[in-house]
Formats: structure tokens, C-alpha cells, sequence
């Protein structure tokens, strides 16, 4: 794993952007995954103007949802989805079909798992996946206990996250379940990424990247992926030891 410190979050951002445009420009049919949430959004938003800036053309690549919130629909404001297609699809040529989310009314979300992941697989695998980092270390919807060898899957939702995940959302909401790309994709893509920026993050991502690994802080699993790639700001980054 590799530590990358940054001075702020815009540092955070362009570092995290340059790297997905520059791999859209090195391989036009590229599948990568990336996070919803408020540690991408400014990543995104530098993503859609690095690309209409240098003309790149994302009519080829491929890109899978990480997680959604179950039962929420697509056009709430706090959904996966809604972030993605407001600070990324509506500003880039992707095609349609290209993408795919998790649907948060699958009447089967054991089907609706496997259908994500033979998209992952017969887009080649994913490139490229950037992550952003829970209050209780989770990844995606991985919360504590998940598997390091999962695949897509549905998860009850820990009590952190239910309520840490109100801040998405304008109104009252419960939040139960989500279904999530698994750990096993961070192992199986060619690069990983994780962002994290803040002081408030910083205690869980001292526990994540300078504490023993274990399933029940799936961000530990970061410092066992040779291809894994950390990006901090200084404030997230106050707490690692040199
Ligand atoms: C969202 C997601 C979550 C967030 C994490 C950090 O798609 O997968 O795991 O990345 O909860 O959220 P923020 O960035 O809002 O602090």
C-alpha cells in the first residue's frame, strides 16, 4: 500500500481526479468504480471539468455503482445514484448502458448481486475503484465483520452508519440495509483507492491503516493490497504515527 499526504482537499481532489481522467486517457474502455459521498465530490466535479477542459471522451467506459441504500429511490437526493448521475453522468459522455447501479427495489437482492457482478466481469474487471472511508471504517457498505473475500452483497446497516447517513438526506429517513460491491473487488482491481479528508476522520483512519488488520475495521484491508493507494489530507492524516 502506498500513503500519499496532501495539503488540503483540494489537493485530496486533484490528485484522486488526475488519476482517473489520466487512466480514461491511457485506456478509453475502462471500468472503474467510484464512491458517492461527500469525500468525492469535489473529486467528480474536477473529474467532469478535466474532461470537458481536455476533451476526454468517456463514451467507452464502464462504470459500476459501489453501494445504495435499499428502498431509496433514485431521484432522492441522498441516493448513491442521484450523487453520481448529478456530479458525474450529466456532465460526461458515458453511455447509457455502460453504467450500472445497484437498483435499490430489486425484488431479489441476491439476483440483483450477481447481475452486478457479471457486469463487473464481463467488463474485464474493474481498472480502477476509489473508495471513501465510514465513521466505523466501512467500505462501500462493508460494515465491521464483512468479509475481505465478499462479492456483491446485501448488509444490515450498523447503528453508526444509520444515523452518520442522515447527512445525505434533506428529510426524515430510515435507513436499514444497503447493497454494496464486496471487499474482494478492492483485491481484484488493477488499482484501488482510498480518500479520506478531515480531522473527524482521522482517529478511524489511524486504526485503519497503523492497527492490526481485521474484518471487523474493513479498511484495514488496505494495508494488504500492494496495488492500494491511500490519498489523506494532512488534518485526516494528523493522527498516523511518521
Ligand atoms: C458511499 C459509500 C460510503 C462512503 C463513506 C464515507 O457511496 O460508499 O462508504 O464512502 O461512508 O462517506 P463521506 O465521504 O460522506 O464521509
Amino acid at each position: 500500500m502506498e500513503l500519499m499526504v496532501c495539503k488540503d482537499y483540494q489537493g485530496l481532489s486533484e490528485s484522486t481526479a488526475n488519476l482517473v481522467t489520466g487512466l480514461v486517457q491511457d485506456k478509453p474502455d475502462a471500468l472503474i468504480c467510484i464512491a458517492a459521498g461527500h469525500t468525492p465530490s469535489l473529486t467528480c466535479q474536477l473529474i467532469a471539468s478535466m474532461a470537458k477542459e481536455k476533451n476526454i471522451d468517456f463514451s467507452r467506459v464502464r462504470f459500476a455503482g459501489l453501494d445504495e441504500w435499499v428502498g431509496v429511490s433514485p431521484q432522492n437526493s441522498g441516493s448513491c445514484r442521484y450523487f453520481l448521475q448529478t456530479y458525474l453522468f450529466d456532465h460526461l459522455n458515458f453511455t447509457p448502458s455502460h453504467i450500472r447501479t445497484f437498483d435499490a427495489f430489486a425484488r431479489d437482492p441476491v439476483k440483483e448481486c450477481r447481475e452486478m457482478d457479471s457486469f463487473i466481469e464481463r467488463s474485464g474487471g474493474l481498472d480502477l475503484i476509489v473508495v471513501g472511508l465510514g465513521m466505523n471504517g466501512h467500505i462501500g457498505f462493508n460494515e465491521p465483520g464483512a468479509s475481505f473475500a465478499g462479492y456483491s452483497q446485501l448488509i444490515e446497516l450498523d447503528d453508526i452508519t444509520r444515523s452518520v447517513g442522515k447527512k445525505y438526506f434533506a428529510g426524515e429517513i430510515t435507513l436499514s440495509s444497503g447493497l454494496t460491491l464486496g471487499l474482494q473487488y478492492l483485491k481484484e482491481a488493477k488499482k484501488a483507492v482510498l480518500i479520506a479528508n478531515g480531522t473527524g476522520k482521522a482517529p478511524i483512519v489511524k486504526k485503519a491503516l497503523q492497527e492490526p488488520v481485521t474484518e471487523q475495521v474493513s479498511a484495514s484491508i488496505f494495508q494488504t493490497l500492494q496495488q492500494g493507494l491511500v490519498i489523506l489530507d494532512r488534518e485526516a492524516a494528523s493522527l498516523l504515527d511518521q
